[in-house]
C-alpha cells in the first residue's frame, strides 16, 4: 500500500479531477485503489458513485485506531475501488475537533484498514489547514496540483513549506512526488509564462509532464459520474496523461519499497 496526498491550498486546481484520473489510471492497470475524500463539499466520493458520507468524520472524531475500516464502500466504477469519505460533517471534525485530534489522528484511523490495497489516494479540501495537514501525515507521498496562473503559483511555495513541516514534524516518511499542472489551455502564452515560472519556484524537474489539457470532456465524465478511461476515445491526451503519471508513481513506489 502506499498512500498519496493530493494537496493544494487554492480551490478549483483540479485536486479531485487528479485524484479521479490516477484511480482511473490504477484501475485500468489492474491496481486496487481506496479513495480517502477529506473534502467536506465530497465531489470525489460523489463522482465515484456514492451519496452522502461513508461515516468517516465519525471515525476520525472517535480518534480510534483503525476505526476507519469499516466507512470503505465499494464504489460502481469497480470492484477494485473503495471511497471512504466524511462529507458536510468534516466541517465540524476540524479545525478544533476536541482535544483527541491531532496532526496523526487520520493515520491513527486509517490503522491497516487499507494495507492490502495497491494505492490510497487522499483527496485534500483547498486549504493548508489541519485536515490537510492530517492527510499529508497519513501519506507516503504528496502530489501538488496546480493550474497555469500567477494566483496558483503564488501559492506554490506555501504548500511547499507545509509539506517540509510535516515531514520534519510529524511524517519522516513522506516525499514530495511532484507537482502536476492541471486544465492547460490549448492556446495562449499565458499557461506557457506560468509554466516557466513555476519551474523556478519548485524546479523543472518537479513538474510532471504533460500537463492535463482543459477538455470539456473532463468535466463531462464527473456529471456523469464515470471514469475518464470510459470516455477513452474522446479524452486521448488526457487519459494518456493520467497513465503517464500513473505509471512515474509506480516506479516512485518500486524505488521506496526497494530502499
Ligand atoms: N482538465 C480540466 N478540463 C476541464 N475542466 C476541468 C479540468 N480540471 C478541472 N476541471 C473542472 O474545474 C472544476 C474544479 O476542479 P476540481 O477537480 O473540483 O478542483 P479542486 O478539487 O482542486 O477544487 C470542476 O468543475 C472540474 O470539472
Ligand atoms: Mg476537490
Amino acid at each position: 500500500m502506499t498512500r498519496v496526498a493530493v494537496c493544494n491550498q487554492k480551490g478549483g486546481v483540479g485536486k479531485t479531477t487528479v485524484t479521479l484520473g490516477l484511480v482511473s489510471a490504477a484501475i485500468e492497470s489492474g491496481r486496487s485503489v481506496d479513495v480517502v475524500d477529506l473534502d467536506p463539499q465530497a465531489s470525489a466520493t460523489w463522482a465515484l458513485g456514492l451519496d452522502g458520507d461513508t461515516g468517516l468524520a465519525e471515525a476520525l472524531s472517535s480518534a480510534a485506531t483503525s476505526a476507519a475500516a469499516e466507512t470503505f464502500e465499494p464504489s460502481p466504477w469497480g470492484e477494485e475501488v473503495r471511497v471512504s469519505g466524511g462529507g458536510a460533517a468534516l466541517e465540524g471534525w476540524l479545525p478544533d475537533g476536541g482535544p483527541k485530534t491531532s496532526a496523526r489522528t487520520l493515520s491513527k484511523v486509517l490503522g491497516k484498514a487499507d494495507a492490502e490495497t495497491d494505492w490510497t489516494f487522499i483527496d485534500c479540501p483547498p486549504g493548508l489547514g489541519p485536515i490537510t495537514v492530517n492527510a499529508l501525515s497519513a501519506a507516503d507521498l504528496a502530489i501538488v496540483v496546480v493550474e497555469p496562473s500567477a494566483f496558483s503559483n503564488n501559492t506554490m511555495a506555501s504548500v511547499a513549506d507545509l509539506v517540509d513541516d510535516v515531514w520534519d514534524r510529524f511524517n519522516p516518511d513522506l516525499d514530495l512526488a511532484g507537482v502536476i499542472m492541471n486544465r492547460l489551455p490549448a492556446v495562449g502564452k499565458e499557461a506557457q509564462v506560468r509554466f516557466d515560472e513555476l519551474g523556478k519556484i519548485v524546479g523543472r524537474s518537479a513538474i510532471w509532464k504533460p500537463a492535463i489539457a482543459r477538455r470539456v470532456i473532463v468535466g463531462e465524465a464527473q456529471g456523469a459520474r464515470r471514469s475518464i478511461h470510459s470516455y477513452r476515445s474522446r479524452a486521448h491526451d488526457v487519459v494518456d496523461a493520467f497513465d503517464t503519471h500513473m505509471r512515474k508513481l509506480e516506479r516512485i513506489k518500486k524505488k521506496r519499497d526497494a530502499s
